[in-house]
């Protein structure tokens, strides 16, 4: 069996540039890909089974009854691409709802995670091209394209992911994937909406400290692949929520004043960062989308939508969405 494409741009210089340019800044930031090591895939696994956090079960439930028409629209011997495919428990379902489904790709960056996913649909699907890609999607990338005939390419990207990019990279990552695909690709978005503070804040924040745990975990994972000397239980976890931008913002607190070191891969000066106690890294923003805002994002990105299903709260959208 094959293994994954690995992006040869995975590289530890980029991920190097990347960290210090987000904590050498006055508002210091670093890329929410860095929470899923295995690790983190596994803790982020856990988080979807808390009772505070609504979303995955609340898209779930959205997937179980508009499958069957989005199967109807997609029809047979279909081309999926998942970004994101994580545990694949939505793939997994979307694959079993699909007309004999030709090739699946699903991309995700931590690789243990998505290895196994491939070997359990390949079991399951014997006659469907298994095609996964370990790579950073939030960096330029190559798509395989299978040879499937004449099946509809669908996109895949659930989870509201799409909320974790600034809404101008969102556009523009949802219009790449408008240019990768052809006239007749269809995109499957599922989109967390704006709700009140009292929901959202506690699906950030649970009781048993998985999301804290999950949060700090990025510093353990900058410290495996760039050595840097990161004490994460020296950092509180906060996730308030910013009603401005309509986003939750991840929020790891210095407890106090410290310096790190983040060694340069190459062999050139270390990256220093000082922290006084009570400076804020922003390790991710997750926004939730209005109707009126999810229209103007995705008609950005080249898409429009056919069809959109929520939940009888409505606190999550899934959109069938095709080019134009
Ligand atoms: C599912 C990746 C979009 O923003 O809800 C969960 C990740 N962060 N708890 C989200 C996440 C904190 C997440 N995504």
């Amino acid at each position: 069996m094959s293994g994954p494409a690995t992006a040869p741009d995975a590289g530890l210089e980029v991920l190097f540039q990347e960290v210090s340019r987000g904590l050498g800044g006055p508002r210091k930031t670093l890329p929410p890909k860095l929470f899923y090591d295995a690790r983190g895939a596994r803790l982020f696994v856990e988080i979807t089974r808390l009772e505070e956090y609504y979303p995955t079960r609340t898209e779930l439930g959205i997937l179980e009854h508009c499958l069957p028409e989005v199967a109807r629209q997609v029809g047979p011997r279909a081309r999926v691409v998942e970004f994101g495919s994580g545990s694949g428990e939505k793939t997994w379902k979307l694959l079993e709802a699909l007309e004999d489904p030709a090739a699946c790709i699903p991309i995700d960056i931590a690789r243990e995670q998505l290895l196994d996913f491939a070997r359990t649909i390949r079991a399951e699907h014997p006659g469907m091209r298994v095609e996964p890609l370990h790579t950073d999607y939030t960096r330029p990338y190559r798509l395989p394209w299978p040879d499937t005939g004449d099946g509809r390419t669908l996109f895949f990207f659930p989870g509201s992911t799409v909320g974790n990019f600034e809404p101008e990279e969102a556009a523009r990552f949802l219009g790449n994937m408008a240019d990768a695909g052809d006239g007749d690709s269809l995109l499957l978005l599922g989109v967390d909406l704006e709700k009140p503070a009292r929901v959202v804040e506690p699906a950030y924040n649970d009781e048993a400290g998985v999301t804290a745990a999950f949060n700090r975990n990025a510093l353990r994972n900058l410290n495996a692949l760039l050595g840097a000397d990161f004490d994460p239980e020296a950092f509180e976890h906060r996730a308030p929520w910013n009603p401005e931008e309509s986003r939750i913002e991840m929020h790891l607190v210095s407890r106090r004043d410290q310096t790190v070191m983040v060694p340069h891969p190459g062999g050139d000066p270390a990256l220093e960062v000082p922290f006084q106690a009570g400076d804020v890294i922003v390790t991710e923003h997750s926004y939730k989308y209005d109707r009126e805002r999810l229209a103007r994002l995705v008609a950005a990105g080249g898409w429009t939508a056919r069809q959109t299903w929520t939940d009888e709260r409505d606190w999550f959208a899934v959109q069938l969405l095709e080019r134009g």
